[in-house]
This record gives C-alpha cells, structure tokens and sequence, in this order.
C-alpha cells in the first residue's frame, strides 16, 4: 500500500551482492545491506565511487549487473513494476521541465504516478514554493529547482526516500526544509542519503561506505 504501510513499520529493502560495471569495469562490487522502516543511511565515497549509480538501482532507474535487490512490505515482496509506488527520490539526474510551473511539473508527475493533486500545494507549501507556483520553470533559480525536486521527491509520501545530494543549492532555509523531511521520514521510513557533505552525513545513523567496498577487495 502506497504511503501509509510504513507507519506500521513494515518495509524492508533488502539488497544482497550488489554490482555494478559500467563497459566490464566493476563500480562497486558485493554491496549487502537490509534496511526497514525508521532507519536513515548515508552512502558515502570519493567522487566516482558509484553513490548515484546505487541511488539510481535502488530507484529501479538502472539495473545492477549482478546480485538481487527486494522491497517488501509486510514480508510481501513488492512486484518490480510497483516498486515506483513506494520510491521518492532526488537526484541531480532529474529533469524537470523548463516549459511548464512549479505546480503543473508536480501535476504531471502526479498523473504519471496516478496518485491525486490533493498533496500538491501542500508540498509546495512545504518547500516555501507555494508564492511562485505559477512561475515557468525556466524562470525558477537554481535553488528553487531543487526545491521543486524535493517537493517532487515527498508529494506521494513515499516509504522510501532516496535523495542524492538534497542540499545542493540549497539557502539555510532550504537546508533547514531538507533537515525536517529527513528528520520526519526517518522516524517510520526509509530515508537514503548518497552524500559528501558532512551536514547531510550527520543526518544519518547508519554509512554506506562504497570507498571500503572496492578498497576492501584490492587489499585481499
Ligand atoms: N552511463 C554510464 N556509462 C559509463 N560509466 C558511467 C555511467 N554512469 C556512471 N558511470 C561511471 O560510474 C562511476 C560512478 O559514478 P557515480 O555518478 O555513481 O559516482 P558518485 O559516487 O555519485 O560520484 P559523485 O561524488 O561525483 O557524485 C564513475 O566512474 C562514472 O564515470
Ligand atoms: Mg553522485
């Protein structure tokens, strides 16, 4: 069930031997990790060190090369093609688009999703957009896009929220906004932070570190 499964605590990801190449050359290599709901983990790593490529498998954007990644809810497996449903993401590979509003790039989104417009405004409320709403995006500066993409990442109150550097371009107050989503989230959900930044990092408990996954296997 879409949004509301994870205030039972119920979600779970499971990802076991995950790889990833890119032209036969290993990004990383054997990544396991279990996460359930009421957990925060950052993914840390040099740059290159295949944060976003993660970020973008877990989103079923990408496929991994080898090794199994599972979402269940209520230790029911969920169907690759629902997967979508439980994911909220932020990603500097996200386009949003120039040609239309703040609010009818959120509509699109919601129509894709088939979730309703009812959460629109409140999202953009959330994320202090709710005065430019009606503003072409190819207008909005670049911090108001990545405001944009946060309300794009919560608008369907996901169980699982995967943001690959939120922060970025992002004001105190916009930090402070991210700092609240993530505080909330974590409570009951599942939130993913790929990071370099020390401030996103310290909003994590648990680490990802994907530098010790390829440095772990040249030491042995
Ligand atoms: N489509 C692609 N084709 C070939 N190589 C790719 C592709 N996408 C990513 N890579 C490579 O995979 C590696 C990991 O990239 P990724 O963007 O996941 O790193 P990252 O850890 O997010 O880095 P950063 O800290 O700079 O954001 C890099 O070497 C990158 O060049
Ligand atoms: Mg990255």
């Amino acid at each position: 069930m879409q949004g509301n499964s994870a205030a039972q605590g119920s979600i779970k990801l499971k990802a076991e031997n995950l790889t990833r190449k890119f032209d036969r050359k290993p990004i990383f290599e054997d990544v396991s990790f279990t996460l359930t709901s009421g957990s925060s983990t950052a993914i840390t790593g040099r740059n290159g060190s295949g944060k976003s490529t993660l970020i973008k498998i877990i989103s079923n954007l990408l496929s991994q090369s080898s090794g199994e990644l599972s979402l269940f809810d209520a230790d029911k497996k969920v169907k690759r093609e629902n997967v979508f449903k439980y994911i909220g993401f932020v990603s500097p590979y996200l386009n949003l688009y120039d040609e239309f509003t703040g609010y009818e790039n959120l509509k699109i989104i919601s129509d894709i999703r088939g979730s309703g417009h009812g959460n629109i405004d409140n999202v953009l409320k959330r994320v202090g957009l709710f005065p430019r709403k009606n503003d072409l995006l190819k207008i909005y500066s670049s911090g108001m896009k990545q405001r944009l993409k946060i309300a794009f990442s919560i608008l369907h109150k996901p169980d699982v929220l995967l943001l690959d550097e939120p922060t970025s371009n992002l004001d105190i107050d916009g930090i402070s906004i991210v700092d609240d989503i993530v505080k909330e989230y974590k409570q009951d959900r599942i939130v993913i932070i790929a990071t370099n930044d020390a401030h996103e990092r310290s909003l994590c408990e648990n680490e990802i570190n994907l530098n010790e996954n390829i440095s772990k296997r040249k030491e042995q």
